[in-house]
């Protein structure tokens, strides 16, 4: 754990920090009244819900929900604590702050093995990067790169390295460097001999490329071919810290990036990756030599929303893009993507026509998803005879019926009538046709913004009532000690609400004043930040009148009443099943009490 900073120290920079600008470093926001308005960083839209207020010093998204104040912004956008979270903001605003270690944390330590494995994996890739930049050995291979392409800036960024033409250099140098042997063949570093026992290096005369983790810790080597050698890449093995359908070269250099760009470019191969970081797509990452799996999508997921997949142009390529496309559209990520002319691969065509062309013409002119749909349904048909073309007209027409919203259905199958010179309204029909059709096999699912709706439509009176009086609660602290009073000793109807005010007492015993954002720092549960966010921005006026104020505490309060009575009802009709009129009698008697209190 890390100490915790004073609070004086957080509101100092609570203060001298404005959360309009240190948004505005990761959303574009426009003025609209009294707050400001952007795109969702958390979430993917087109349209702005996303909206700032500059008075109340929070944030809230209208569409998925979150919402806080400066510091949890931060928190969930960067993934970072509280603490670094504070020591960023400090930093923005001049303000002087450490934060010592707790001795416990330094102190932690890593099981032995695997705090060998990766002191090895760095040892070596030190060592192996020394003998391509410095030595005589290494200079065929450094020749090598830079005749492809590379540069010796990425050389070194990429921590690209040589391992020798011999049979146990590495072998002897971790011995000697105090690794146990177990250690080493565990890395994968190191392969025994069936026959005798002894032991030979995996990588011998290799192009090296470290591969990192999310953290920036080497944790295994993919070696190249010099030549046209076989095979062309040798990877580590699997080992306890290196799993390849978890790994993303490149994800700890790219990270910041894609976080900030809410984009990932997706390559199938990590000399793509390199090239295109040179050529100034520093968000890229890319799996290694496997295909897309769960975790690769999650990881992804959890820092962008949008994914450009930019994989081979061959067939291979395309067969994989359309496969990683339909998981990352499953996690909800949306899709482009870029291909390249005449087979080429991304490295390939980098090294052929350049940066500029690469981020113009094959980033920036990457197809929609449904666009390379249309192309990938495409292959192998010849669109001429007539029975490929209706194969062809059905299976885009399945595509169009999947999309949620009519005006983007409306404009693909104009697309389609233009291109085949077909009767729109007879392409509409066809259309409709699929659409129930799948609907009776329960194929489509429910639009998103449909959830949304009945969702907000299916709040009941006391819900509004809750959130209207703890408006008006986080704004006065008398009010809030005036509704403790009202409810006497009774509890809000919805349990976020009732924590919500629980931590508000607690908060106001302690702070005189009321604080909007101040307050927000002092609640743990990122659930209930979200919900005090999304009632902070309720425009309601400042003033609560007496009227209604007993209007939304009856609200409250009849709904406990109202279950009470429900309760009652039942009871009264067990007593009368079992014949027991003198009990009914008197439930009835109770009833009719409860429901004069409401
Ligand atoms: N790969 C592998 N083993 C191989 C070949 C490929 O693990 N024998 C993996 C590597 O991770 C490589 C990716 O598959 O990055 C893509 O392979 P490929 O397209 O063949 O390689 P390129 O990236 O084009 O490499 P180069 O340009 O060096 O030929
Ligand atoms: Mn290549």
């Amino acid at each position: 754990m890390v100490d915790r900073i004073a609070e004086e120290k957080i509101n100092q920079i609570r203060q001298s920090v404005d959360i309009v600008e240190v948004i505005s470093e990761y959303v574009q926001l426009k003025k609209q009244g009294r707050n400001y308005f952007g795109l969702c960083p958390f979430h993917g839209e087109n349209t702005p819900s996303f909206s700032v207020s500059a008075d109340k010093q929070i944030f809230h998204c209208f569409g998925c929900g979150a919402g806080g104040n400066v510091f949890t912004f931060l928190m969930e956008l960067e993934g970072i604590s509280f603490q670094e979270a504070a020591v960023k903001l400090a930093g923005k605003a001049n303000i002087e702050l450490q934060l010592r270690m707790d001795a416990s944390v330094k102190e932690r330590k890593l099981p032995k093995d695997l705090q060998d494995l990766y002191d090895a994996h760095e040892l070596l890739r030190k060592f192996y990067h020394h003998l391509l930049i410095n030595t005589k050995e290494g200079q065929p291979a450094l020749e090598y790169l830079l005749n492809r392409g590379f540069t010796r800036e990425s050389i070194d960024k990429f921590q690209i390295g040589y391992s020798l033409d011999s049979w146990d250099f590495v072998y002897k140098f971790l011995i000697k460097k105090g690794f146990r042997i177990e250690v080493i063949e565990k890395a994968g570093l190191i392969i025994k001999r069936e026959r005798d026992g002894s032991y030979f290096d995996r990588f011998r005369n290799r192009i090296m490329f470290p591969i990192d983790d999310r953290n920036g810790k080497t944790i295994a080597f993919s070696g190249r071919a010099l030549g046209a050698d076989e095979p062309k890449y040798l990877n580590s093995p699997e080992t306890a810290i290196f799993n390849k359908s978890k790994i993303l070269y490149n994800f700890h250099l790219a990270k910041p990036h894609i976080r900030k760009m809410q984009t990932a470019v997706l390559f199938e191969g990590f000399a793509d990756c390199i090239a295109a970081d040179r050529a100034g797509v520093e968000n890229g990452v890319a799996t290694m030599g496997t295909s897309l799996t769960g975790e690769h999508v999650s990881l992804i997921r959890q820092n962008a929303q949008a994914v450009t997949i930019c994989y081979d142009s061959d067939n291979a390529g395309i067969e994989a893009a359309f496969r990683a496309g339909k998981m990352l559209t499953e996690a909800e990520c949306s899709i482009k993507v870029a291909l390249m002319p005449d087979g080429l691969d991304p490295d390939e065509f980098i090294k052929k026509f350049g940066s500029e062309k690469f981020q113009k013409e094959v980033i920036g002119a990457s197809l929609t998803w449904m666009s390379f749909k249309f192309l990938y349904y495409r292959r192998g048909k010849n669109l001429q005879i007539e029975g490929e073309r209706l194969a062809y007209i059905e299976e885009v027409l399945q595509e169009i019926s999947m999309l949620p919203k009519a005006v983007e259905r409306d404009h693909y199958l104009r697309q389609l009538a233009a291109e085949f010179s077909l009767s729109l309204e007879a392409l509409k029909d066809q259309q409709k046709q699929i659409f129930f059709a799948n609907k009776k096999q329960g194929k489509t699912k429910p639009s998103p913004s449909l959830k949304l709706k009945q969702v907000t439509e299916l709040k009941p009176a006391y819900h509004t009532a809750e959130r209207r009086l703890i408006n008006h609660m986080l704004k006065n602290r008398d009010v809030a000690f005036k509704v403790q009073e009202l409810l006497q000793g009774k509890t809000f109807n919805i349990d976020e609400h009732q924590a919500i005010i629980t931590y508000l007492f607690g908060f106001y015993e302690e702070h005189p004043d009321p604080a909007s954002s101040e307050f927000l720092n002092y609640i743990q549960d990122a659930k209930l930040r979200r919900i005090v966010a999304d009632i902070e921005m309720m425009s309601l006026n400042d003033e609560l009148t007496d009227q209604e104020l007993s209007d939304y505490l009856k609200q409250v309060l009849n709904h406990s009443i109202w279950l009470k009575i429900k309760e009652k009802e039942a009871e009264e009709k067990e007593a009368e099943r079992q014949s027991d009129y003198k009990k009914a009698a008197a439930i009835a008697m109770e009833i009719i009490q409860l429901r004069k209190m409401l």
